[in-house]
């Protein structure tokens, strides 16, 4: 894509938290393509690793746990300490699966809301002190389960709106230093996600019928998105969720056909 100028992330570092697959390594690579500095973390090292090898451009592979509060904080010591003080930072580590509740165990629901809120609590806390400041962007990589309760997802629901509400309560805290700001994306076209929660046809359609723009996402396309928001045309917004989802979370699009060709 060349949405973006060359270089416009030149002098950045950027620190992606769940960056080594999947949207969040999109984002990554795309942060690298505009010259930015880039660290990518996740739980397993030699996934981390090829992930890096895959970004190219000096980045850095790293392994953490984002439950783990001290384990995330010592990853982002040391990708400061090598790449200078950190710029951009994404949270987008997650976990998820669906099943009822009455088929997940109080274990299974504290899994998930542990990785995606308590992590992204854990990253946002835990780089405060490692960030240029001012200036410093966050994104947090939410969904659009935070707005629109979904059936065999009260874990990521219940996780991804306490994660809007805490991408607002820190613009509010950090306002004059750091901007802080999510990304909703909507059914990305081959992603783990996707695989996990659209395993059946009957699912996929389902959730098709909501896109207005009557096609899948792009990793590449959220990943434009995340350069916006850390960019200079982005200066003045903060606290804000960004829908990168076709018009997901619009409406029901389900009867298009029948407004064409009046
Ligand atoms: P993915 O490929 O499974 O990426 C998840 C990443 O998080 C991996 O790098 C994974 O690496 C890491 N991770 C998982 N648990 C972790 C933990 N406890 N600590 C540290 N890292 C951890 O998923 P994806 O489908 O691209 O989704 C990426 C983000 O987009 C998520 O926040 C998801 O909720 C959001 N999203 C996705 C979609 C979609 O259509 N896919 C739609 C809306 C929102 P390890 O396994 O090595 O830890
Ligand atoms: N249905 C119901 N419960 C499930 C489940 C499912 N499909 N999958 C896992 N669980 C339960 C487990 O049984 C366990 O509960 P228990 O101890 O009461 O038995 C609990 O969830 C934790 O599972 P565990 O496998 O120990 O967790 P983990 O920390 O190793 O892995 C997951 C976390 C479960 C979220 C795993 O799927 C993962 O690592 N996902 C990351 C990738 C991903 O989900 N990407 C998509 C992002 S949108």
């Amino acid at each position: 894509m060349t949405t973006f100028r060359d270089n416009l992330l030149a002098g950045k570092t950027a620190f992606v938290a769940g960056g080594t697959s999947g949207i969040n390594l999109g984002i990554a690579k795309r942060f690298a393509e505009l010259g930015a500095k880039v660290a990518v973390a996740g739980r397993d090292p030699d996934k981390a690793a090829r992930a890096a090898a895959e970004i190219g451009a000096g980045a850095l592979g790293l392994s953490g746990d984002v439950r783990d509060y001290d384990a995330i904080r010592g990853v982002m010591e040391t990708a400061a300490d090598r790449l200078g003080a950190i710029d951009i930072v994404i949270s987008g580590a997650a976990g998820n699966f669906l099943a009822p509740v009455l088929g997940m165990s109080a274990n299974a629901f504290r899994t998930v809301v542990d990785i995606d809120l308590n992590g992204t609590f854990n990253v946002f806390r835990g780089c405060h002190d490692l960030l240029n400041k001012p200036g410093a962007s966050l994104i947090a990589i939410t969904a659009g389960q935070a707005v629109n309760a979904m059936t065999l997802q009260a874990h990521a629901c219940a996780a991804k709106a306490g994660i809007n509400q805490l991408v607002r309560t820190l613009a509010l805290e950090w306002g004059p230093d750091v901007r802080v700001n999510g990304i909703s994306p909507g059914p990305i076209a081959d992603t783990e996600g996707m695989k996990r929660l659209a395993p059946d046809a009957a699912t996929r359609e389902a959730h098709y019928a909501r896109i207005a723009m009557k096609r899948w996402g792009k990793v590449e396309e959220v990943a434009e998105s995340a350069v916006f928001l850390c960019s200079p045309a982005a200066a003045y917004i903060t606290g804000t969720i960004l829908d990168c989802d076709g018009g997901s979370q619009v409406g029901d699009a389900s009867r298009i056909d029948q407004t064409r060709g009046l």
